[in-house]
């Protein structure tokens, strides 16, 4: 057997991993095999792709090759490892944009290298150079769209710039445009090839990335920094051409079609347009300030919380961002326990956008040792809340607030949300009367059965714990 073909043997094997591992990914009791199918099928294609290099690379490039490894896995551990998981979404976001630089330089360097060495030493043929070219040109704008496009998103995720969306007047003219002379020009470098128009497109896709994603609001970064783990993914594939890695290429098409998959997916949960999203913010007009009088709202305390639990035939608890902020899982999960073993049914709702990524709630009561049955999505609890006595908004806001459902004008009308004011009591759990990720006030917080129990939500269960 050649080099070539262990290696090739070993990126289908290693191919074969992501599939299980994006297939164990998606179920929490199968999520741990699915992170260690990743890591290996990463460490084989590493290994393949490295075995492979080596015979056509001096041992200069080699030594370069590893110490660039050595320094980047050096970097990326150190990021993992103090990496909150409330900022998960910007690290993400920042991953995807070297991604998208990557792209970039694979792609110039496609061109510059054939048009200083000849097709020929690269061995390709005449009448495909002209692919050649538009996969050149295909991967930089891809690419530059990603890189510019995350680079913005991690700032407005790490509250470095603000998250309001950015509302030129004619900004659906110009992404459109962008378009057009994208199309244009990949024509125009297709039929006469030339750094100068490498330049333009590079330019063009630069600055379409940055509009796109300024031109959308804090609500939709979810769906955004999953649309630039496609379009990542996407980028990645169009190297994969260039490279001739056929790894690369199955690898990227995993991930662009599951990145589209997952945005589709939590802009039906939020009633969001897919399209208007991935357009940035297409046709969405600018929020109106809010004037509302929305009356007096009532206090308790955790001594009259716990009372209220004790004699509760049941509880629902909704989690939401803050419960992540306080670290009060482990308190949760240990009054979950105590009013089960008093006989309390306690169950879990959640949201699917609550928290700051995918699945957030779900990881840190996992993480706490919450058992998985009585951890129910919004669809599997929403007719139930109506018969529950007392419902436990821990951190949540824009998740139970329902001007969702009965405000036209809110800017976060039609989002489905946990219908938790039909319970008989609601305590809602959080600091101050402040607004949420959206920046709308909750009309929830003034409604006859709700009470606010204000405080850090870890300190506030450790009181209720202490009174039960
Ligand atoms: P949010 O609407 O963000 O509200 C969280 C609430 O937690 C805040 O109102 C805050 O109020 C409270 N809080 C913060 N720290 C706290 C602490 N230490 N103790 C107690 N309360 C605390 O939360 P949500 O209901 O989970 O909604 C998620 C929002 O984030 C949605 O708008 C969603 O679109 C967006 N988003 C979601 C994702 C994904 S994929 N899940 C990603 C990015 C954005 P105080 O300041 O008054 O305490």
């Amino acid at each position: 057997m050649t080099a070539s073909t262990a290696a090739q043997a070993a990126y289908v094997v290693a191919a074969l991993l992501f599939i299980l591992s994006l297939a164990g990914l998606s179920r929490h009791e199968t999520s741990r095999s699915g992170v260690v199918y990743g890591i290996s099928g990463m460490a084989i294609a590493l290994a393949a792709t490295i075995g492979l290099a080596s015979r056509s690379i001096a041992a200069t490039g080699m030594g370069l090759l590893v110490l660039a490894m050595v320094i980047g896995a050096g970097i990326g551990l150190q990021r993992a490892r103090r990496v909150e998981m409330t900022g998960m979404p910007e690290l993400i976001a920042i991953l995807h944009s070297f991604v998208g630089l990557a792209a970039v330089l694979v792609g110039w360097n496609g061109y510059l290298d054939v048009e200083a060495r000849g097709a020929a030493q690269h061995e390709i043929a005449a009448d495909l150079l002209r692919i050649h070219h538009a996969e050149v040109f295909i991967g930089v704008f891809i690419g530059a769209v990603t890189f510019t496009g995350s680079v913005i998103a991690f700032l407005k995720l790490s509250a470095r710039i603000k998250s309001s969306p950015l509302m030129l007047p004619a900004r659906n003219v110009l992404n459109l445009a962008a378009l057009a002379a994208f199309v244009g020009l990949t024509v125009a470098f297709v039929v006469s090839p030339n750094v100068g128009l490498l330049v333009a497109v590079t330019a063009v896709a630069l600055a379409l990335g940055l509009h796109l994603v300024a031109s959308i609001g804090g609500g939709d970064m979810p769906v955004v920094v999953s649309m630039l783990n496609s379009y990542s993914g996407w980028a990645a594939a169009a190297s994969g051409f260039l490279l001739d890695n056929n790894l690369l290429i199955v690898t990227g098409a995993l991930v662009g079609s599951s990145g589209a998959y997952l945005s589709y997916i939590m802009c039906t949960a939020m009633n969001r347009s897919f399209l208007s999203v991935i357009a940035g913010g297409f046709g969405v007009e600018a929020a109106v300030s809010d004037t509302t009088e929305y009356g007096d709202h009532r206090e308790i305390n955790a001594e009259d919380t716990a009372k209220l639990l004790r004699d509760a035939g049941s509880v629902v608890i909704t989690p939401g961002y803050g419960m992540a902020v306080a670290q009060a899982q482990y308190p949760v999960a240990d009054l979950t326990r105590r009013l089960r073993e008093r006989g309390v049914q306690v169950r879990f709702g959640i949201h699917p956008v609550a928290g700051r990524l995918p699945g957030h709630m779900n990881v840190l009561l996992a993480e706490a040792k919450v058992p998985y049955d009585i951890v129910l999505e919004m669809d599997e609890i929403n007719d139930d809340l109506a018969g529950t006595a007392v419902v436990l908004v821990i951190g949540a806001n824009d998740t139970v607030n329902p001007a969702a459902v009965d405000d036209p004008g809110s800017p976060i009308a039609g989002m489905p949300v946990l219908r938790v004011w039909e319970a008989e009591n609601v305590i809602v759990f959080k600091r101050s009367m402040s607004t949420g990720y959206a920046g709308v006030q909750n009309p929830l917080f003034f409604r006859e059965n709700t009470q606010m129990l204000f405080g850090d939500a870890k300190e506030r269960v450790e009181d209720i714990l202490r009174a039960l």
